[in-house]
Formats: structure tokens, sequence, C-alpha cells
């Protein structure tokens, strides 16, 4: 039997919780054995690329599984690519929009996609779009005899009736706004390409990773610590911790096929916003201010196709919310990038 993961009850600076981000679960570690190195991971500098490569190193580690992982990126954030390379991960930069700087990449039978681009859309949309296709096709066609695990986002659905329980992986893709219209034709890029040349994919259609430096919770709980109101109008969301996101995005790679298979990914239970903020505002010690009322309808899934596969991601949400109240009021490092979880009408 599988022995359950262990939590500490807080998490007190930024290297602990690397450590948390970056440890592999006996599945991870189980399952790396199937992926061939190279891994290439692309889009590697943002928020998830860096803790994904290494914890994939770990496992690999852990698993005595000799696995090359390369990180692409332009690395626009410095910091990450020093990061990662001081944990040993071999990096390259480059311009994923650019075909010759694509075509001269390494081989790699076993490729992640993290590649997307969602703020800034109202003021450069073609960008946008071009990040989110133009550069889908150009992997697509690059790694075209590799598997291929690409990110998608929750974005991709409409709003549905809460009372419903979430969109499932078949409901309709008609989504409000420029972003998450771009983030439809990303995934069916890819879909086309894994039709045209048999390329195993899976398109992990990911609703908010959460750690303690950004993150849906995040902005709730700064939002209760500052004083500021909470607009609940939108409001229910779906999360999960992002080891967690990361750790099944790697062990997707089993979940990949032709024509390309479709999860959502999180945790399974959709969460209230007015119930977080009220357990920050108890966790906080401070009053909560709302404003506006529920919608009937918000931007949530059920993640049972991907849970029953996989399992359910093992990070308690309630165990999270505990380590970010904790983390503000330590002051813990805020990275400032806010998710825009109130935005209803597609405009990021
Ligand atoms: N984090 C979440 O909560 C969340 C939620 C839903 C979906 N997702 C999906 O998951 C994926 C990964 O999430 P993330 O939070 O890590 O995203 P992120 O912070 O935006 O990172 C993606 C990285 O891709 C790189 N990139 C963009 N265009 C590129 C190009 N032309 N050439 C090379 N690299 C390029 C950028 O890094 P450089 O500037 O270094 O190139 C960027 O930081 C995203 O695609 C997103 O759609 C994430």
């Amino acid at each position: 039997m599988r022995s359950q993961p262990t939590y500490p009850a807080k998490i007190e600076s930024d290297i602990q919780l690397l450590e948390l981000l970056i440890r592999p679960s006996a599945a991870l570690i189980e399952s790396i054995r199937q992926i061939s190195g190279p891994l290439l991971v692309l889009g590697a500098g943002g928020k998830m690329g860096p803790t994904l490569c290494v914890l994939a190193r770990n496992a690999a580690r852990e698993a005595g599984h000799s696995l090359a992982i390369t990180a692409v990126s332009r690395f626009s954030d410095v910091q990450s690519r020093e990061w990662l390379e001081l944990q040993g991960i071999k990096t390259v930069s480059a311009d994923l929009l650019d075909r010759t700087a694509v075509q001269t990449l390494p081989d790699a039978p076993n490729v992640i996609n993290l590649t997307g681009l969602k703020f800034g859309t109202k003021t450069n949309p073609a960008l946008t779009w071009a990040t989110n296709t133009v550069g889908p096709m150009l992997i697509a066609e690059r790694y075209a005899k590799s598997r291929i695990v690409a990110l998608s986002t929750g974005n991709v659905y409409p709003r549905v009736p809460v009372a419903d329980g979430g969109a499932r992986e078949d409901h309709a893709l008609t989504p409000l706004g420029e972003y998450a219209n771009a983030a439809v034709a990303r995934e069916r890029v890819f879909e086309y390409f894994s039709q045209l040349n048999g390329t195993a994919m899976a398109l992990m259609r990911l609703f908010f990773a959460v750690e303690l430096r950004y993150g849906v919770l995040v902005d709730i709980a700064r939002r209760v610590w500052d004083g500021q109101p909470i607009d609940v109008t939108n409001g229910w969301f779906n999360c999960i911790w992002q080891g967690d996101a990361n750790e099944m995005i790697l062990r997707a790679f089993s979940l990949a096929s032709s024509p390309a298979s479709v999860w959502n990914l999180s945790h399974p239970k959709p969460l209230k916003v007015r119930t977080a903020a009220e357990q920050f505002g108890k966790l906080l010690e401070r009053p909560v201010h709302f404003t506006g009322n529920e919608a009937p309808d918000s931007l949530i899934c059920n993640a049972d196709k991907l849970c029953t596969r996989l399992g359910e991601p093992a990070t308690p949400l309630e165990t999270v919310m505990e380590w970010i109240a904790n983390w503000i009021q330590r002051g813990g490092t805020n990275w400032n990038k806010s998710t825009g979880f109130e935005v209803r009408d597609g405009s990021y």
C-alpha cells in the first residue's frame, strides 16, 4: 500500500515552499520510468515550468532512472533560468514563434508544452493568437513523432450553471473573449496535427494552479488581509495545488493518444468564493467585505475523468488555505500576478 504524503503545518520560507513543490509522490516515481529522455519542457520559464522540471528530475533520481531534461523558454525572467541551471537542468533559450529556432531544438521523444499567453490580450490580441496558435503549429510539426502533453485551460469552456456541477470534457467550447477563443484554437491546432501525423497527445485543461506566491486562493486571501471588498458575482471556481498539477502533467504521458485525448485538470471540488473568503477571514482574523451576489453560473469543471485515471490530487485545499494565511501573516513572497478570478466577460 502507498504511504500517504505528509504535510507541514506551515511553510516558513521560499526554500521550504520549493522543496514541497519539487517533492515527487510514489505514483510519480513509479510512472517516470515510462518516460524516456530527453524530456523537453517548452515554455519552462513561467510560473509552473521551473518546479515542473525539477520535480521530474527528482522523481527520475528516486526511481534510479536516467532522464535528461531540457527546459526551453525565452527566459524573460532570468532568475528562473538561473534557478533551473543551479538545479542541474539544461536550459535552451529560444523563441518558439521562430520557425528556425524550433527546427533547431533537440530531438525528444517526450515533450510538454507550457507556452501560452493570457494577460495583455486586451492591448495586443495578435500576440495572444500567435502564441496560442502559431507556436503550437511549429511545435506539433517539429515533434510529430514524439508524445506531447500540451497545457490548455479551463477558459476554453463557457460559464456553466453551478447546479450542474461543472463542465465535462465533452462540453461545447464556446467561451467569451479573445484569450479564451485563442485557447480553443491552441487545442484545435494540436488536435489537427495529432490527427494529421498520428502524434500521441494529451491536452490538459488546467483550472487555476495555486501555490503561496500566486493563485486564486492567494488573490482572495490578500483581499481579505488588505480589507478590500471581494466581488462574489463570479461565485465559484476550481483550483489545484501547483505541485499536484505538475505531477499530473508528468503522469499524463500515459494518457496521450491520437486523436488527442482531453482532460480537465483540477481538484475535483469547485470552491465557493464567499466560503473561501470567510475561511480566510477566520484564519487571518480580519473582517470580510463582499460586493455583488452570486450569479447562477461560473467557470467550473467536473474533473472526475482525470481523477478516475490518475487518482485525486493529494494536497487538501484546506491545508493550502492554512499555508497561504500563515504565509501572508509572516510577509511571505508575493508575485503580484493577479489571476483575474472575478472576470466574467473574458477580457484579460
Ligand atoms: N498557472 C495557472 O494557474 C494556469 C491556469 C490555467 C492554464 N494554465 C496553462 O498552463 C500553462 C503553463 O502555466 P504557467 O502559469 O506556467 O504559464 P506562464 O507563467 O505564462 O508561463 C508560460 C511561459 O511560456 C513562455 N513563452 C511564451 N511565449 C513563448 C515563446 N514565443 N517562446 C518561448 N517561450 C514562450 C513564457 O516564458 P518566457 O518569457 O521565458 O519565454 C511564459 O512565461 C499556460 O500555457 C497556461 O495556458 C495555467
